[in-house]
């Protein structure tokens, strides 16, 4: 977690810095930090919470210098104070980190017994400590820093500057992401490459164990061991337009609206209109002879893998475990010899997702990804990259990263099952062919929001909503609950609407909100005893389901949002739109913060 800038160059570095860190504010929002060197000494200012409150600081005390690094923190060790706000520093050496160091109590008595003395209660402040101590025992900048990162276990991207260096910025990786890019006169380092656009579009991903020297103008790369490396560079696509609101209230609002076009650029990624057909990448056919996929992803991205199974299952009758990827890798579970594993995120960061993805790739299977940010450690890990074509996602609460993910994962299941000779090539087009409507559904569904506002006022008001669904909205129901509770703070469930008898329907009372997602299928009518079971205790039954499932169970209903009718293959994806916008304008109605909710961040990069 954790987002961190740094720049050297011949103008002022705080302003830049802090147009970085509003980039990456949506990696954590705890405290924001910024240090440069003038007249050869280190300056610093931190402040707890929001990056405004930094500005603010910044400008009634303004701090100078052409080189800097700055910092956005979500915490892990420590509260959410100035004390504990990066940058951390001594004298000679102000340090931004990014991760976890894990043996930092060992280093920290190593130091203390030294004499060297802790103000935070971080795990971060051991480094510019350990770098402080290097130096002083006559060590240069460069190798008291490579030094240092021999001693350090964990997790780490690092920013680093001297007192008296003002042509000197360091960076590190080791698990945590970091970017490197240079225009003319000056160089950047950045946990996302998002931060740096405005400055440069031309970026350098470093990799596993690698160090960068950047100078005004210059940056060198070296590896795990101190050889000089050339690192692929890449031309960043994020443009202006991806950094503002486009006259939306939130971040969250503009993604929703997003989703017709990036469910069509997505799709356009794996089908070909003109031959109505589902193509996957032929470069990896030996990728795709598995007898059983295992998918590991965490909060919304499982949610994906937990809709994909039903599909994989039904069409490409394949076998399917998924798991939550903080649990994969220590249940100890067998994997199959030369089996494929199938990791989904928006990021391609979090880090549950891939130790799970290093997991499976040490015992020998081959991965397939599904994620959004192309140039993610996740993709560049992957045997073969699905990608999602959602553009970058700013507020925390995913929403378009989702319903891109499930239009790769029906594709996906589509070229499986094709290939595997489960369905005919027809079936396989008519499937396309469903999927090809979502632009235009969704669009629609997005035009009438007052039946979504209406419906968010009361829930607004309540302590507890149940969402129930069966086969493929069950999972649906499971992401509606969490995008409940992530923004607008109330508690919320998502079950199967078949297992809700066996004890969840203790928690309806006279009033409870229950929003069923029942679309016409061949199990509407046993949700609809479930609804039964519902209304019989005093629920409020919120129906989302197509004008005949609302008709049928008339009288029983509280409200509906009357759905379009949809093959059961797509309602899961159109389905995920009316819970998107109730949690949205409940978190609206309730005033609360829906870009960036408390002790939330956007990518989970620890463990
Ligand atoms: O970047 P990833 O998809 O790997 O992130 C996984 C989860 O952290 C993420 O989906 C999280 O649950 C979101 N806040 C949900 O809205």
């Amino acid at each position: 977690m954790c987002g961190i800038v740094g720049l050297v160059g011949e103008t002022a570095a705080a302003p830049r810095l802090i147009e970085g860190l509003r980039r990456l504010e949506y990696r954590g929002y705890d405290s924001t930090g910024v240090a440069t060197i003038f007249d050869k000494q280190i300056a610093i200012c931190r402040a707890a919470g929001k990056l405004i409150n930094l500005e603010g600081l910044i400008e009634k005390s303004p701090i100078y210098g052409n080189i800097g690094i700055g910092h956005t923190r979500w915490a892990t060790h420590g509260v959410p104070s100035s004390i504990n706000a990066h940058p951390h520093a001594t004298e000679s050496v102000a340090v931004v980190h990014n991760g976890i160091i894990e043996n930092f109590s060992s280093l920290k008595s190593m130091l203390e017994s030294e004499g060297h003395k802790f103000c935070s209660d971080t795990d971060s402040e051991v480094i510019p400590k350990l770098i402080h101590h290097l130096l002083e025992q006559g060590h240069e900048p460069i190798e008291a820093v490579a030094a240092a990162l021999k001693k350090l276990k964990g997790a780490f991207a690092l920013g680093i500057i001297f007192a008296g260096y003002e042509n000197l910025l360091i960076g590190a990786r080791r698990g945590s992401p970091l970017a490197v890019g240079s225009n003319e006169k000056e160089s950047f380092l950045a946990s996302d490459a998002f931060a740096m656009a405005p400055f440069t579009r031309t970026v350098s991903y470093l990799e596993e164990g690698d160090c960068a020297v950047l100078r005004p103008g210059i940056t060198e790369i070296f590896d795990g061991k101190n050889r000089t490396v050339n690192r692929i560079s890449h031309e960043s696509e994020h443009d202006e337009e991806m950094a503002n609101k486009s006259g939306y209230q939130h971040f969250m609002e503009k993604e929703i609206h997003e989703q017709p076009r990036v469910i069509r650029d997505t799709l356009n990624s794996y089908y070909n209109s003109s031959g109505g057909k589902v193509f996957l990448p032929n470069n990896s056919e030996d990728l795709f002879d598995f007898d059983q996929l295992y998918i590991t992803a965490c909060g919304t991205s499982f949610y994906a893998g937990l809709t994909a199974r039903y599909w994989m299952e039904s069409i490409a009758r394949i076998p399917v475990i998924v798991d939550i990827a903080s649990e994969f890798r220590y249940r100890g579970s067998p994997l199959n010899k030369n089996g494929t594993a199938l990791f989904i995120s928006q990021s391609g960061e979090t880090a549950d997702t891939l130790a799970a993805l290093n997991f499976a790739k040490n015992h020998g299977q081959k991965i397939i990804s599904v994620v959004n940010v192309a140039e993610s450690t996740m993709a560049r890990e992957s045997d073969l990259v699905l990608p999602t074509r959602a553009g970058i996602e700013i507020g925390v609460a995913s929403t378009k990263a989702f319903t891109t993910q499930l239009v790769a994962l029906a594709c996906f299941s589509i070229g499986l099952a094709m290939r595997r000779g489960s369905i005919s090539e027809k079936d396989g087009a008519r499937l396309a062919n469903l999927l090809e409507q979502l632009p235009v559904l969704t669009s629609d569904l997005l035009k009438n929001i007052n039946r979504f506002t209406q419906i968010a006022d009361e829930l607004s008001e309540v302590k507890t909503v149940l969402y129930l669904g069966r086969g493929s909205s069950y999972p649906i129901a499971l992401e509606g609950a969490l995008k409940l509770k992530e923004i607008s703070y109330i508690h919320a469930e998502g079950y199967a609407a078949g297992e809700m008898k066996h004890g969840p329907i203790a928690l309806i009372e006279e009033g409870t909100p229950v929003i069923f997602l029942a679309p016409s299928s061949p199990l509407f009518d046993k949700t609809a005893s479930n609804i039964q079971e519902a209304a019989a205790r005093g629920a409020r039954v919120i129906l989302l389901s197509d004008q005949k499932g609302i008709n049928e169970l008339d009288g029983l209903i509280y409200k509906s949002i009357e759905m379009p009718e949809a093959d059961e293959f797509i309602a899961p994806i159109l389905y995920t739109i009316p819970i998107q916008l109730l949690a949205y304008y409940t978190a609206v109605c309730k005033g609360t913060d829906v870009d960036q909710p408390r002790n939330l961040a956007k990518s989970v990069t620890v463990e």
